[in-house]
Formats: C-alpha cells, structure tokens, sequence
C-alpha cells in the first residue's frame, strides 16, 4: 500500500530497492530522545499560542513520554516502512493517541525537526568529548608532575637531540589536547542556535514562538535564516574537524608509546591492562590498544571527509544526501570517545623506567649544544666557531667510544686550550636540562610552572 504520511498522492508503495536506500531508522533510531525531547518542546509551545489545544498538547506530550519508554524497555517496533525515527515516533504517537497526533506536525517539517534532533546529538557528544579531553589532561598534568625531573631524550627526525624532561614531553601533549578541547568549546558555542520553526525552509504562516522553544531545548536562541537552517551541517562538519585533529593527535601520543614500549627503548612499559599477549610467541606483550588508537584517527579523519563530500555542491535547501550526515558522525563520535578512553587508561598505567630514560638521553651526544653554549659563553667565542670546536669534540669522543662527559680534560684541551674542568659542569644530561629555564623551557621549574598554569586553567569553568 501507499505510504501513511503522504499516501494522498501515491497510487502505488515504494520499490523495495527504494526503501532499501531511503530508509534510515536502521541508525537515526539513535535520535529518538532528541526527537522525542524536540516534539514535546514543539507541541508545548503550539499549545501556548493557541494554535492547537490544551487537551490536544496533553495527549500528544502523555504519548511520546509512553513512546519513549517503550523505546528504553526494547519494547518498541521500529519499521523501515515508516523510513525514519521521526515518522517511526509519529505513527506509533498515532496509534497511542489517535487524530490528535496528527497536529503535533503543525508549523513544522522533517527538516526543520531533523536539523533539530541531530544539533542536539552533536551538542551532547561534543559535551561528553570535552569531558574526556579534560580526564586525559588531568592524568598527563599528574604524569607530568610526578617526572618534571625525569631526564629522557628530546628527539627530532627520531634521532637523539638534546636533553628533555619527560614531564615537559608531557606537559606538549597537555597544550595540544588543551587546544582540542578549546576547539570543542568554540564549536559548542557556534551550534547554540534552534533549528526549530525552520520549517520545510521557508518558515511558516502560523504565529509560532521560536524563542520559546529554542528556550526549552537549551538554546540561547533560534537561527536566523530558515532556508540557512535545513540547508547546515556546520555543526556536525565543525565537531569531525575538531574530532580528527584531536584523533591526530592521540595517534601521535599512541605512535610514540608504540616506540618508547619495545624493548629496544624500553622507556615505559605499558600495564597488563592495556596490552596483550601472542598466540604463538610466549615472550612477547604488544601494545594493541596504542596501535588502535593510532588506527581510529583513520576512520575519524575519513569521517570528515565523507561528509564534507557529502555537503560540498548541494544547492539550498534540503536535500536527501543530508540524511547521510548521521552515520559518519555517529562512527566519529564512537570512535574519539574510545580511543580518549583508552589513551587515559594506558597513560595513567605505564610505568615510566627513568633510568632507561636517562641512559638514552646521555647517548648521541645530546650535550654537544651545551658544549657550544659554555664555549660561548664562558670563552666568549661565537656561537658557529663553538659549534665547529664542539663538533671536533664529538669526532674525539666517537673515535674513542666514549660519551662527551668521558673524554679528559687534556682531550678537550687539545681541541680548543681555553676549556677549564668547569665544562664538565654542563656536560650531563640533568644539567642540561636544569639549565633550559627559558619560558617554556624544559628545566624542571619550567615544567611545573606549566603544570600549574594548566590546573587553574581547567579550573575555571
Ligand atoms: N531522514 C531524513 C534525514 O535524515 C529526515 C528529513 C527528511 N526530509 C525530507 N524532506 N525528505 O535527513
């Protein structure tokens, strides 16, 4: 037969192959508070300016609380015949209640209700990551607490660089998940606006109220343009970029605790909780969760780019490839929120082997700058002939097999006359580290001034 909602122009049903591509309950079925929260705030506002009745508003608010927990209980039939949650809530709204369902669609279209519905999914899970990104900030500011003295290796093209605390290696992913929640915050505060009375795209010619609604649903106000409002996904696309750029992120933490847990660095190692075992080879211990959060990032960054896709090139207003903004979102969404977990997890867990840590930071040469720096400062020689100086210093000790620190004062002597014992007063790594004090430098007091600012920070709402 032909369709319930808008059979009077229908002879004949869908295809099958058509309800097979159009029906999207299968996943907006996740919608259904948001749906069921927006009818309640539409009918009660329809209510108040007279344009449907009192008792009409009760029934239709006492059938979609019925139909709410029907959907809590598992109780309820979704069909794919009804397409979508909101025609799925509307019909058994109709069957709960009779003809006075058959208002509750008054002043209002699909799109204006499905702008609505997915808003405040997007607002809700944008909420819930916030709250995530502030959890893993809090474990790193304690990591980076505990090990603001801890001397590892600052790497650049992975090769040993210099001397850095690993509180401040830390303390860089605190600044970048801090910046990912910031963004989570600007998003937020652009989709505080109410699709609702939108309408199809035109608005409508019944004196609704959508301040009032756009109130009850926790906004501070409603949009401004109808045709705008069921022609955007801003929010949905704003809420993926903040997402890949935070699962970017995560994947370069997750990469690097790949690298720093096998036993060639054994830098941390990660707990039995968040590891696992080989089916064949006893020894081993592999960091399976690590490796999956560096794998999300790829289905969260496609995520972004299928719906960009999707939107780039549709004229106003509404078209149907809208309705495939809700899976990528969806899966997004899911998969941030796991992988924040996880990295929380695995963060607040590792053991931090700090004589490991240090061994390495010795290695490479990694004082060969503060050799130059002393030169430089302590000689008053120019910082590229103090480089030249250092750079024969390092070719001595390699041709020995010995750190910087283990060559003789004669050694250095033979290089450049003007070197004192003094030198050997910045030759180890925790020297050099202490001795970077420069604001937003790696020495230890550096290092908890930042852990300080980044507590009062997140204090603050
Ligand atoms: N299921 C649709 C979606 O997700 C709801 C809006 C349908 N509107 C329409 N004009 N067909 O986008």
């Amino acid at each position: 037969g032909s369709n319930q909602m808008w059979g009077g122009r229908f002879a004949t049903g869908p295809a099958a192959i058509m309800e097979e591509i159009n029906a999207s309950i299968d996943y907006d079925r996740k919608l259904y508070a948001q749906d069921i929260e927006g009818s309640i705030a539409h009918a009660t506002m329809l209510a108040d300016t007279h344009i449907i009745s009192a008792e009409d508003r009760d029934k239709i608010v006492h059938g979609l609380n019925t139909i709410r927990s029907e959907i809590e209980q598992g109780e309820f039939a979704f069909s794919r015949k009804l397409e979508d949650i909101h025609m799925n809530v509307e019909a058994r709204l109709s069957e709960l209640i009779g003809p006075a369902a058959g208002r509750l669609h008054t002043a209002r279209s699909r799109n204006d209700q499905v702008a609505l519905d997915f808003r405040m999914w997007v607002r809700a899970e944008a909420e819930k990551t916030a709250a995530a990104l502030k959890r893993l900030i809090e474990v790193l500011l304690a990591r980076a607490e505990e090990h603001a003295k801890t001397v590892m290796p600052g790497f650049t093209h992975l090769q040993t660089a210099q001397p850095v605390t690993f509180g401040h290696h830390c303390m860089a992913y605190v600044e970048m998940f801090g910046r990912d929640l910031s963004r989570m915050r600007d998003c937020l505060e652009r989709m505080d606006e109410c699709p609702l009375g939108a309408a199809a795209l035109a608005g409508t010619g019944f004196p609704i109220d959508r301040h009032q609604t756009a109130q009850a649903l926790g906004f501070s106000g409603p949009t401004r343009n109808s045709i705008d409002t069921v022609s955007d996904r801003d929010f949905a696309l704003e809420f993926m970029a903040a997402a890949s750029i935070c699962a970017t992120h995560l994947s370069r933490m997750a990469e690097e605790i790949v690298i720093w847990s096998t036993p060639q660095f054994g830098f941390v190692t990660l707990s039995d909780a968040f590891s696992t075992g080989s089916s064949i080879m006893p020894q081993k211990k592999n960091p399976d969760a690590a490796e999956l959060v560096r794998a999300k990032t790829g289905r969260i960054n496609g995520n972004l780019v299928a719906l960009l896709t999707v939107m780039k090139g549709l004229p106003l207003a509404y078209s149907k490839d809208m309705q495939e903004d809700k899976e990528a979102v969806f899966d997004a969404a899911e998969s941030l929120e796991l992988a924040l977990a996880a990295m929380t997890g695995m963060v607040a867990d590792m053991t931090v082997n700090a004589r490991a840590m240090k061994k390495a930071a010795g290695s490479g040469y990694s004082t060969a700058t503060d050799l130059a720096d002393w030169l430089v400062r302590e000689l008053g020689i120019p910082f590229r002939e103090a480089h030249h100086v250092t750079g024969r210093a390092v070719a001595l000790a390699e041709e020995k097999g010995v750190g910087l620190e283990k060559l003789s004062l004669s050694d250095l002597q033979s290089i450049h006359d003007g070197i004192t014992e003094d030198v050997f007063s910045v030759l180890t790594v925790e020297k050099s580290a202490a001795s970077r004090k420069s604001f937003g430098g790696t020495a230890p007091q550096e290092v908890r001034r930042q852990v300080r600012y980044w507590k009062k920070k997140l204090a603050k709402p």
